[in-house]
């Protein structure tokens, strides 16, 4: 989702057709669409102008299909990266073998994958091909690939082919692949006009001008948290330590490098912030002096050296037993009984919600791509499984913009009923 949109306009998706035969059906998925209140613009691959109609797509989308970025005209009126830039969501449907590859490769080589790979928006492929096609594991490689790109895969369903075999590889029904785009998009925007400050990645505890004290956390997790609460609608402020993550485009990155730097950061911040999710490792204690100059090695072997370190503002906590305090979310990483410790440490910290996340796996957590997680607040406890961290980050976003607006809610009645 593009930062510069308004909340107003209608959901926005641009359906890019792939060269099977499933093509076909593509005029039924945008009316299906449209009716589920939509809007629609169409590009195809060049192969998929065989198979459908560019005027039956103009007719029911309103609007000139495309299928070239060599279109003056087209691209005078709505540049390629702008049509990127201007859908919330994308997706690919009828998505073949070879369009699959293409975009697991990450190809730009026509207007369909070039704006693919220009988007921020969620992409949803609908896949569709013959059976052997589907289940090849060079097919499948390629699906796991876009997978963990955070695309989303709706189907193939099972059943009679085009060329006659039966098996799973046909595209869903039209009404099925409209009814998941559009109900995600829908619950896309949770967090219109909501204000969120997250800190994310490790901190730094200098003992002398080269050597520090830190941990391994690389920033990801908080990092798509804050865009997976950019994409619902918030207005965020990241608060980073030292990653080595891009900016991520439509939010106010901040970055620090010690404990005391980020708490400070976030003081700053906090006054503003509806909700404050504290994702980062920060260091728990820090070198009790600095040495200006860099530390010399005795000379002797054997000999010892012994830091002194003192114990770090707890910054989430700080914030969490203020008042006026924001909506506040924390994060526990624990080796052993996490789940015990993430409850103690949410009602010690005064916290509304803490995501547990087990680091003793080295499949998930710091450093890697996938996370698994429980979130817990004072209604329940939501386990989340293993997935790339984008999608735990959705999720995430989703539970925490439900949890906020129960508050919310609470608070209303509560100032009512004081009246
Ligand atoms: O106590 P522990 O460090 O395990 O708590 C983890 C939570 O507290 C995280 O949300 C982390 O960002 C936050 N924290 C903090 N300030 C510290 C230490 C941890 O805000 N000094």
């Amino acid at each position: 989702m593009s930062a510069m949109q308004s909340d107003t306009h209608l959901m926005r998706i641009l359906l890019g057709i792939g060269g099977g035969i499933a093509a076909y059906k593509t005029p039924s998925l945008v009316r299906d669409m449209r009716s589920r209140g939509a809007e629609i613009a169409v590009v195809l691959t060049e192969n998929a102008r065989r198979f459908v109609a560019e005027t039956a797509l103009q007719a029911v989308s309103g609007r000139k299909p495309r299928s070239t970025l060599w279109d003056a005209d087209a691209e005078a009126a709505m540049g390629h990266i702008e049509l990127a830039r201007w859908a919330d969501a994308v997706l690919i449907a009828p998505a073949t073998a070879n369009l699959l590859a293409r975009l697991a490769a990450g190809l730009a080589d026509d207007l369909l994958t070039t704006a693919r790979l220009a988007t921020t928006a969620p992409v949803y492929v609908a896949p569709a091909m013959n059976t052997r096609m589907w289940l090849h594991p060079a097919t499948q490689r390629n699906v796991e690939c876009l997978r963990a790109d955070g695309v989303t895969v709706l189907g193939p369903a099972d059943g009679e082919q085009a060329c006659g075999e039966f098996g799973p590889g046909r595209m869903l029904a039209p009404e099925q692949i409209a009814d998941a785009v559009v109900a995600a998009l829908r619950t896309q925007r949770v967090l219109a006009g909501v204000r969120v400050l997250v800190t994310a990645g490790p901190t730094r505890e200098f003992l002398d001008p080269v050597r520090f004290i830190s941990n391994r956390s690389s920033g990801r997790q908080g990092f798509a948290l804050a865009e997976a609460a950019r994409d619902a609608g918030a207005q965020v402020t990241l608060v980073a330590g030292p990653v080595q993550l891009p900016a991520p485009a439509g939010i106010d990155r901040i970055d620090v490098v010690s404990a005391e730097k980020m708490k400070a950061a976030v003081a700053t911040h906090v006054h503003t912030a509806d909700i404050f999710v504290s994702v980062a490792a920060v260091a728990d204690y820090r070198p009790t002096e600095f040495y200006a100059q860099k530390l010399k090695k005795s000379g002797r072997n054997g000999s010892e050296m012994h830091v002194l370190l003192e114990e770090n503002d707890d910054i989430v906590g700080s914030i969490a037993t203020a008042e006026p305090r924001p909506f506040v979310v924390g994060f526990a990483a624990e080796t052993q009984n996490a789940l015990a410790y993430g409850r103690e440490k949410r009602l010690r910290k005064n916290m509304d919600a803490i995501v547990v996340n087990d680091v003793s796996d080295q499949a998930i957590g710091f450093d890697s791509a996938d996370n698994a997680v429980t979130l817990i607040h004072d209604g329940g406890e939501v386990a989340l499984q293993k997935m790339p961290k984008a999608a735990i980050a959705r999720r995430l976003i989703e539970e925490i913009a439900a949890l906020y607006a129960a508050r919310a809610a609470r608070k209303h009645t509560a100032r009512k009923r004081d009246r």
